[in-house]
């Protein structure tokens, strides 16, 4: 059984697969219309969205499958202390297919490990959201036309910008891409994504403070929003929150053909008279997103009747725990600590990739 629950689950081809579906039904929507008759999705958000969750549902719908879940925990029996394995075990009752939203990192793991239908990660804590890169690669593919040998900067809060890490090892499979870090010293690209993606991959980086300086030579800029949600402290929040705001004065310094694109919601960190220039993609971005949900349901829902035991790729190690609190085992107590070991002997744990 196949599940999404990081960008690397799925191949380059695969990836390539699903863009070429997703194209498909944008142009033949009525050949998919009655693709999931009989079939549910199963929306477990634990945390708020618009995007994600109302794109996977309309992706459903107009496959014609049904739709059943709760948009936040208070309405779930989580609010009681009901575990996510738990729940995950129950709803594969229900369901065929889970897309999970989670503020703790790791929680769609674990919910991998225990479901009998296959999950798809929908953003988990500062971590990854897979979902958001095929939304991502779909956009850059068509405005592009290529994914490889490209500029790429990455602009704002980079440390806690889920879909910034799930983007960057996504781009790891392409040839000749180069990343610019453009963020304030207390956002910068956690250093497990620089050492395993960027340095293990030999991929060009640079980083910078100043999105002036990196603007002439960029082809795609990925704008993100400082997430207040992540802070510990309010007043940090509100010193960082307007570090970069993209006007159209500053895009005088751009290329004519670059490709603005953003996860969205936005704050102010694009000013909304940047919306009329054609280089902001943000918005088709958003379409594109329920496009690949819809290439993503149908891929796993085939894969899904192939039994696979699921591996996660770690083993428990005597005396070792996870010590990010932001993880899914700081609140799921009886989770077993599991971990990675690669060749230079960094011990990472599965579910948030914190160094043990
Ligand atoms: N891009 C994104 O994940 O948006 P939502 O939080 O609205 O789902």
């Amino acid at each position: 059984m196949k599940n999404l629950i990081s960008i690397t689950d799925f191949s380059a081809e695969e990836l390539y697969e699903l863009m070429r579906t997703a194209i498909d039904i944008s142009e033949n929507p009525g050949r998919y219309s009655d693709r999931c008759r009989g079939k549910k999705l199963a929306t477990l958000f634990f945390e708020p969205s618009t995007r994600t969750r109302l794109s996977f549902e309309a992706a459903m719908l107009e496959l014609g499958g049904s739709v059943i879940g709760f948009s936040e925990a208070n309405s779930s029996s989580a609010s009681k202390g009901e575990s996510v394995a738990d729940t995950a075990k129950v709803v594969s009752c229900y369901a065929d297919i889970i897309a999970m939203r989670h503020p703790k990192e790791g929680a769609p793991l674990v919910a991998a490990q225990n479901a009998q239908i296959p999950v798809i990660n929908a953003g988990d804590g500062g971590h990854n959201h897979p979902t958001q890169t095929l939304a991502d690669l779909l956009t850059i593919y068509r405005e592009k036309g290529r994914l490889d040998h490209l500029t790429v900067g990455f602009c704002g809060d980079l440390k806690y910008g889920r879909t910034v890490h799930s983007l960057i090892l996504a781009l790891s499979r392409y040839a000749g891409i180069k990343v610019i870090l453009i963020s304030p010293d207390e956002l910068k690209l956690p250093e497990y994504v620089k050492k395993d993606v960027l340095e293990k991959n030999g991929m060009e980086y640079s980083e910078t403070a100043s999105l002036e300086e990196a603007m002439p030579s960029l082809d795609i800029l990925y704008m993100t929003r400082v997430q207040r949600e992540r802070f510990d402290s309010l007043e940090e929040y509100e010193r960082l929150k307007d570090s970069y705001i993209l006007t159209a004065e500053k895009l005088t310094a751009a290329k004519d053909d670059m490709c603005i694109l953003h996860p969205l919601p936005r704050v102010n960190e694009i000013s909304v008279a940047v919306d009329k220039d054609p280089r902001a993609c943000y918005f088709k971005q958003a379409l594109n997103g329920k496009l690949m949900r819809m290439a993503l349901i149908l891929k796993l829902l085939e894969s899904s009747s192939m039994a696979e035991a699921f591996d996660d790729g770690g083993v428990p190690l005597t005396e070792k725990k996870c010590a990010n609190p932001r993880c899914i085992t700081s609140t799921e107590q009886e989770l077993e600590h599991r971990f990675t070991l690669s060749e230079d002997g960094t011990c990472r744990c599965v579910y948030c990739e914190w160094e043990a």
